[in-house]
């Protein structure tokens, strides 16, 4: 027989910083799809890695002070890094490429030099914008609002000399590839693609593939001082962690073309234009399908390291387990929207599916199992049809419909499919009574027993299509239900009657523990602000001006050492607290001061502070201020501090300060 293989890819990742749930969402997905082919028997390749080089990464280096192959190990291989969050995930790949890896490298300088030498490579000059976060280079016309129209950040002129890649002279093919195939899903992605990419003033420009302004990346072998774009270099990592060109690996012909890469939707033009465009350009078969997923945003804003709304893995799977981590983000979002990530709605989607719906079924069928047959079932049957057939036809027919949605990469809607079941099950146990047939067990000990095997079954089929998705989960439950290898197979899920009519059951740990809503909430909003607060730089002190003033208009400004005789809050204002100063004169002098947040007012008194007495006066809050009180600013874990200028007691009151 034939062996069935699939070949489906994560984008690889930018190791620039810590990876978070947004990144960990396509990989979960992947892992998910990747144990269902499995489990329906597939030989599957499931590809993962990091995307190591370019000017992005060449800078981040430069900041933290260490060679750019130092600061990518120390983000793919060190604690807390890549790999490690994988492990966490329990993610299960099969290959995990780095591009810095030798052998990819070697087969990129292969890569090119063929695509030059067909012609399709060609050497010019680049004038455009460039975006360095996002590695790309755009023309005036496709920028939005003079910004970068993938990541809204500002772009900055660019000109090199540099090799591009004559996209356009794919541009039909491309094109009859988005419109007349299934090549890119969801369908509502191909007319952005074609209308903004293709089908554009212009038409599809050619790719600039190669820069002068930077050395970290691979170098073109026959012109020195060119790297290869970090694109080109990051695509052709599907076909060369299989041994395209190199001899490290050899599953080309196994696997190539990929059965699906799933992908951000903000690189789905990288994916559905370019790269099939080098892939016709070298002759090769094309992906059988690229998925541009959407994004997962947190409280409605999009995730970002630098406005400290990351979603961290490691605190959430700590706090409540993996799975229901990897769960909750392909039950609650559709794969090819955006979604909004919210603390309410995780613990929701736990307590109601998990402990409330499958755990609460679990452990019930368990605990009845055990109660009433010491957890091993009798071994005769009494079916009752008009209870029975709902709950066996709807779990009958289950595979099927969880298969249809799991092959279009409706993850979500696989698992309503497997939640109706488990929610009729719920209900047969209500409409069954079991603790009510079990007060005579003389006369209902053999209905009961069946009305438990029932549910054991339903358990069981439920169980083996939720594996993919929480595999450690559904090992303990199929340890709780007594099924064995062949009661968890693809196969036995279409089948009805496989546990052994005498089965043992044994009542395991709780599963999904119950979340209190408020109190976890408030312990995670407290959580997440700290590790916010820890993300930012401990402390921030602002630049030395780099403008000077002369000495004489320096020697203008009057400095004063004021003595606080009385110091009180503005009505109607935070800000303001109003002092009264000695400053030698004989006269009181009343300056207002923006620092209510900092000091209470009596605190104040008695101290001697320094004010700038030569301001013109101004008025705030309706009262006339003074002048200024000195004082000393800066920020702390996020937070602006202020300390007044406090100076020794033994200086009198109008001493002048220079
Ligand atoms: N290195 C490129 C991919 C090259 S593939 C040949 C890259 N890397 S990335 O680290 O910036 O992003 C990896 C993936 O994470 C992308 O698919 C991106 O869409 C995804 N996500 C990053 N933040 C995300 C969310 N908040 N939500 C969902 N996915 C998002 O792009």
């Amino acid at each position: 027989m034939e062996t069935k293989r699939f070949y489906i890819t994560t984008p690889i990742y930018y190791p620039s910083g810590k990876l978070h749930i947004g990144h960990a969402y396509c990989t979960v997905a992947t892992d998910a799809m990747a144990r269902y082919k499995r489990l329906q028997g597939y030989e599957v390749m499931f590809l993962t890695g990091t995307d190591e080089h370019g000017q992005k990464i060449e800078d981040k280096a430069r900041e933290a002070g260490v060679p750019p192959q130092q600061f990518v190990d120390s983000i793919v291989t060190a604690p807390g890094g890549v790999l490690d969050l994988w492990k966490l995930m329990n993610i299960r790949y099969d290959r995990f490429i780095r591009t810095t890896d030798g052998y990819h490298a070697a087969a990129i300088q292969k890569i090119f030099r063929k695509m030059y030498e067909k012609g399709d490579i060609y050497k010019g000059a680049y004038t455009g914008k460039y975006c360095k976060p996002c590695e790309s280079f755009w023309t005036e016309s496709q920028l939005k609002d003079g910004k970068c129209p993938d990541c809204g950040r500002e772009v900055a002129d660019a000109q090199e000399e540099a090799y591009f890649f004559r996209a356009s002279r794919y541009a039909d093919r491309v094109r009859d590839l988005l419109l007349n195939t299934d090549f890119l899903e969801p369908k509502s992605r191909v007319h952005e693609m074609v209308n903004n990419f293709i089908d554009c003033e212009g038409g599809l420009q050619d790719l600039c593939v190669s820069r002068t302004s930077f050395t970290w990346g691979v170098p073109v072998d026959f012109d020195p001082g060119h790297v290869v774009y970090v694109w080109l270099d990051a695509l052709f990592n599907y076909m060369t962690a299989l041994g395209y060109q190199n001899d490290t690996y050899n599953d080309l012909e196994k696997f190539w073309p990929a059965d699906v890469h799933f992908v951000g939707k903000e690189i789905v033009r990288f994916h559905a234009i370019y790269w099939p465009a080098f892939l016709m350009s070298l002759d090769l078969p094309l992906p059988k399908k690229v998925y541009g997923h959407g994004w997962l945003n947190f409280n409605g804003d999009k995730m970002s390291k630098s406005k400290g709304n990351v979603v961290d893995p490691y605190l959430l799977s700590e706090r409540y387990g993996v799975d229901a981590l990897r769960f909750f983000v392909l039950r609650t979002f559709p794969f090819g929207s955006d979604g909004n990530f919210t603390n309410e709605l995780l613990i929701q989607t736990i307590n109601t599916d998990l402990a409330n719906d499958l755990g609460n079924l679990v452990s019930r069928t368990a605990a009845m199992a055990e109660k009433y047959f010491g957890g091993t079932l009798p071994e005769d049957r009494r079916a009752d049809p008009a209870l029975d057939d709902a709950l066996i036809s709807l779990a009958g027919g289950l595979r099927s419909r969880y298969g249809g949605q799991m092959e279009k990469f409706q993850f979500q809607n696989a698992l309503e499919e497997v939640f109706k079941v488990i929610a009729r099950a719920n209900k047969y146990i209500d409409e069954n009574a079991p603790w009510a047939l079990a007060k005579d067990m003389e006369a209902n000990g053999v209905r009961l027993g069946t009305v438990l095997y029932n549910l054991l079954e339903t358990v069981r089929i439920c169980t083996v299509l939720l594996t993919p998705f929480m595999p450690e989960s559904c090992e303990e439950i199929f340890a709780q239900i007594g099924a064995g290898a062949d009661a968890q197979t693809w196969d036995s899920a279409a089948r009805w009657g496989v546990l052994p009519a005498q089965v043992q059951v044994r009542k395991g740990k709780n599963l999904f523990p119950r979340i209190d809503m408020a109190k976890e909430l408030a312990e995670l909003e407290r959580l997440q602000e700290a590790a916010k607060k820890a993300a930012l730089p401990a402390l921030e002190i602002e630049p030395p001006a780099a403008e000077q003033v002369d000495f004489d208009t320096f020697c203008k400004s009057d400095f004063r050492a004021v003595k606080v005789t009385d110091c009180q809050r503005v009505k109607k204002s935070d800000k303001l607290l109003k002092f009264t100063l000695d400053d030698g004169t004989g006269t009181p002098r009343q300056i207002l001061s923006g620092i209510a947040k900092w000091y209470q007012p009596e605190d104040l008194i008695g101290k001697t502070l320094v004010a700038i007495v030569n301001l013109p006066p101004r008025k705030m809050m309706g009262q006339e201020s003074q002048g200024m009180l000195l004082s000393a600013v800066h920020t702390e874990a996020g937070e602006e501090k202020l300390n007044l200028i406090v100076v020794d007691d033994a200086i009198p009151a109008g001493a002048k300060l220079c």
